[in-house]
């Protein structure tokens, strides 16, 4: 039995962001008409050393991928200088159960959350969106702003971090990666007053932009918050908004930015217009009007990870990348 394993800079390099958007319409779409089996993920907590490792495992029928990730949070390696987060993703042939291959998972990670910010801007934003705004100057930043740009036409961008050294250092590597102006923006104001495409990707617990800066029209890919008690989008920006969501299950279990208001009494589930996957299965409409402001809140779901994985492990065997190893 023989495995490929993919690194850290392997799957990088695989697959292009275009692919990956396609790669979670599809994964969304068969989520959204059962066609995707997602157990709940399974952690195991690690309280001697402040860590957490969860296990997502799903499968979808209709493309026949199967994959599970591992992802470790333990909270005590950045002052050791190591990565927060350590992840990996075993493919598993779906005909035969056996293990094919095995990527670095963090860097799946920020390519499939990206794609699928990049899915719901190119369902749910204005076709002539131009300029993006991104709020957190870390890894998920990054391939948000690469995703938005796959999709629309963005001539020009700009970034907030509540530290402005990492919005610095993102505004020089993203200009050279994209070759478009990306500049700081000296207060959320700033950034989201401009914006046609505003996407957060902070580790903030509260709203990181004013409603009152939000114009209309405008689309907003929320995908930073992840827990019930974890918010990046104010009240009145989801009232006011079209609410797309990743997954109507993990959504009600985690999403802050919907349970908050939910909690205040300010909005009931109904209030939750579609899953993205029913809007790529044609089951919903996305957008109605150039004004309307459009959200898609993400919490992330396995079924990502199974496209991606299986995505990138197609055009890494193209491509020879990757080495096999005898298992
Ligand atoms: N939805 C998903 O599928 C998904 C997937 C992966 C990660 N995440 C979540 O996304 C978030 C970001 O992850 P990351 O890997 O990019 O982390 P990161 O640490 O690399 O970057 C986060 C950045 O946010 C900045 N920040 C914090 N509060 C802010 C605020 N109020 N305004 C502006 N910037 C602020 C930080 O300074 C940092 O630069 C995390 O909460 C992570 O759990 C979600």
């Amino acid at each position: 039995m023989r495995i490929l394993i993919l690194s850290h800079h392997d799957v990088r390099q695989a697959l292009p962001m275009r692919d990956a958007v396609e790669a979670m319409k599809r994964a969304f779409a068969q989520l959204s008409t059962g066609q995707a089996e997602v157990p709940l993920r399974v952690p195991v907590h690690v309280p001697r050393h402040n860590g957490l490792t969860l296990f997502m495992p799903a499968y979808l029928a209709a493309d026949d991928q199967m994959a599970v990730k591992m992802v470790s949070v333990f909270n005590d390696n950045p002052a050791r200088g190591l990565p927060l987060i350590h992840a990996l993703v075993v493919v598993i042939d779906a005909q035969t159960g056996a293990p094919v291959a095995a990527m670095e998972g963090a860097s799946l990670t920020a390519l499939r959350t990206g794609a699928a910010s990049g899915a719901a801007t190119d369902l749910l934003a204005r076709p002539d969106a131009a300029v993006a705004a991104v709020f957190g100057a870390g890894v998920q930043g990054r391939t948000q702003l690469e995703a938005v740009c796959a999709v629309r036409p963005i001539r020009e961008a700009w970034v907030y971090d509540t530290d402005p050294q990492r919005a610095q250092a993102y505004a020089g590597e993203m200009e050279g990666r994209l070759g478009i102006p990306v500049r700081v923006a000296a207060s959320p104001a700033e950034a989201v007053r401009r914006a046609d495409v505003v996407c957060t990707a902070t580790t903030s617990s509260t709203p990181v932009f004013d409603d009152a800066d939000v114009r209309p029209g405008t689309h907003i890919n929320a995908v930073g918050a992840y827990t019930p008690q974890m918010r990046e989008v104010p009240t009145e920006t989801v009232l006011r908004a079209r609410v797309v969501i990743d997954h109507r299950t993990a959504s009600l279990a985690e999403a802050g930015d919907l349970l908050i208001p939910i909690r205040e009494g300010r909005m009931t589930e109904a209030h939750i217009w579609a899953e993205l996957g029913e809007i790529v299965a044609g089951l919903k409409p996305g957008r109605m009007s150039p004004e309307e402001v459009t959200l898609f809140k993400s919490v992330g779901v396995a079924v990502q990870d199974v496209a991606a994985a299986a995505a990138v492990l197609e055009a890494a065997r193209r491509q020879n990348l990757g080495v096999e190893v005898a298992l």
